[in-house]
């Protein structure tokens, strides 16, 4: 049954319409023990959700909405194994890359053999032991990949750069525009630079574009197409693509078609994670998201981090209507991670049909941004404070940083407690001006990490990773296809071809313009 149809779902509108005029300071200051009562810790994750608009009525119908609607029969689906990817008929088994080795789960020896063989290269590539054509020692490493196979490793790398070996120069190129290749490979040498081709189709345009065109540039300094052996190796679920693209599957990491891309960091994609910071860091990553799975799977719905997180979404995407979720990570190691999410949450769930292919009848996925703090403070906080868009938030700290400048952190962690207090509490005018009122009234979420080490950032992850299931069941859409990005892509391989002729152009006039000025400027 759909949610809408389902009790829970009217419930939850009436309550909605009794919540109108209700304020977040008033529901602080009728229960002093509000901030600790809604708040859960769980293994180093601290996650306060009492800035929320919510009472204990909203959290019980919405948990009771996640029970008419048979969550755990779907969390159990997915663990299992079953085709919860229904348009490609596919399981969503991210989950089986980061169980432990004695699991006993079918997928558990293919992985562990990955494992193995990504560690024992890794290994090679961080000691010099792995020689490029010429007899030098690797010292730099770009992995050329997108969207999956690009924003999670580059996220996680970000992330976890005290971790990583000083003795590889780890980079990532992503885009086709050919500056982000030409700067990167302006920096390196050829005869000590590893590329690691990512792409789970290696069909994916953009990855070809940069792999050929960085193959050129190895060959034009080592006369010696044996070379691409020693500087190449590909991250693929495709072993003929592989092939063709001439890299010896020898050299190939295999992952599999019931890996989605974007769930992907914790498979062979995370290769260039490993390198930088060691096979035994990147298993800590893989342990982090893996007891994330094991609280999903078993603490109980109103105690479950990513199924409250989900919830909560669901109820300003759905009863408040927020088109829009900003994440502010407080902590420059997390600046990638909104990006990441973008693609995490938005290609996920930013879906118009059902399951079963009719069209939904409520909103899904909201726009999800964001910036490290303090610095979006000074860029667009005046809107988050003032504006008159709705926008629920998820702030994101660290207790404890990993450098010794005395002051920084209190001033950061000063600054995150201090916007989540004004945004939720505000602040009246008090007869100075409706210009320096502070409504408040405005949720957030603030989660707690101890420390940003590799395994708690792998329950971060997949923090996310099951709130964006806990929404996609409910919306009753299948969170793990992405059609909605072919048909831009079948576009540009027939524009591109036309870029290069006289042809008649037979696209609206708009299209035909465009295209034309870029022929005139190419000419
Ligand atoms: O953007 C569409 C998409 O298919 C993503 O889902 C995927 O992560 C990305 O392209 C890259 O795909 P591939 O790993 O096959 O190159």
């Amino acid at each position: 049954m759909t949610a809408t149809a389902l009790p829970a779902w009217a419930e939850l509108h009436s309550h909605r319409h009794d919540l109108t005029g209700t304020r977040i300071a008033d529901l602080f200051a009728a229960d002093p023990r509000r901030g600790p009562e809604l708040t859960i810790e769980d293994d180093g994750l601290v996650l306060d959700y009492s800035k929320n608009l919510v009472t204990a009525r909203t959290l019980e119908l919405l948990v009771r909405l996640a029970e008419q609607r048979q969550l755990s029969t779907g969390i159990e689906a997915m663990f299992a194994g079953d085709h919860v990817n229904v348009t490609e008929d596919r399981a969503a088994l991210h989950t089986a890359l980061r169980a432990p080795a004695g699991a006993g789960l079918p997928q558990s020896a293919a992985v562990e053999a990955v494992l193995a063989r990504m560690s024992a290269f890794a290994t090679a590539v961080r000691s010099g032991a792995r020689l490029g054509a010429t007899g030098k020692p690797i010292r730099a490493v770009v992995n050329i990949g997108i969207g999956g196979s690009d924003l999670g490793p580059a996220m996680a790398y970000q992330a976890l750069r005290e971790f990583a070996t000083p003795t590889i120069d780890l980079r990532f190129v992503s885009n086709v525009d050919g500056h982000d290749l030409t700067r990167v490979l302006d920096e390196l040498d050829p005869e000590t630079t590893l590329f690691v081709v990512s792409s789970k189709t290696f069909t994916t345009v953009e990855t070809l574009t940069n792999a050929y065109a960085a193959r050129e540039w190895l060959l034009d300094f080592v006369d010696d197409s044996d070379a691409v052996a020693q500087h190449f190796v590909a991250v693929s679920a495709d072993d003929r693509a592989v092939a063709a693209f001439g890299i010896d599957p020898a050299h190939k990491f295999e992952f599999w078609d019931w890996v989605g891309g974007r769930y992907s960091l914790w498979s062979a994609i995370g290769l260039s994670v490993m390198i930088a910071i060691g096979p035994d860091n990147f298993r800590q990553l893989l342990a982090g998201a893996h007891a994330m799975d094991r609280h999903f799977r078993t603490a109980p719905l109103d105690r479950n981090m990513p199924v409250l997180l989900g919830l909560l979404g669901i109820w300003y995407r759905n009863f408040w209507d927020a088109q829009t979720h900003a994440v502010l990570p407080y902590d420059q190691r997390l600046s990638r991670f909104p990006a990441y999410l973008q693609q995490l949450e938005m290609e996920s769930n930013g879906k118009s049909a059902r399951r079963d292919g009719t069209p939904v009848a409520v909103g899904t996925a909201p726009i999800v941004w964001g910036e490290p703090g303090t610095n979006g403070q000074h860029a667009f906080f005046q809107l988050l404070h003032q504006g008159t868009v709705f926008v629920p938030s998820d702030f994101i700290g660290v207790l404890r940083p990993h450098h010794d400048l005395p002051g920084h952190h209190d001033l950061l962690m000063a600054n995150l407690f201090a916007q989540t207090e004004a945004l939720a509490i505000g602040r009246p005018a008090a007869g100075a001006g409706t210009h320096r009122d502070f409504p408040g009234n405005r949720p957030s979420n603030t989660l707690l990490l101890a420390d940003l080490t590799p395994y708690a950032l792998g329950r971060l992850i997949a923090l996310y990773e099951h709130k964006v299931f806990t929404q996609g069941w409910i919306w009753n859409i299948n969170s793990f296809d992405q059609w909605g990005v072919e048909l831009g892509k079948s576009l540009a391989t027939r524009i591109v071809a036309e870029l290069n002729t006289e042809q008649q152009l037979g696209h609206d006039s708009s299209t035909n313009a465009l295209i034309e000025r870029y022929r005139r400027a190419r000419q």
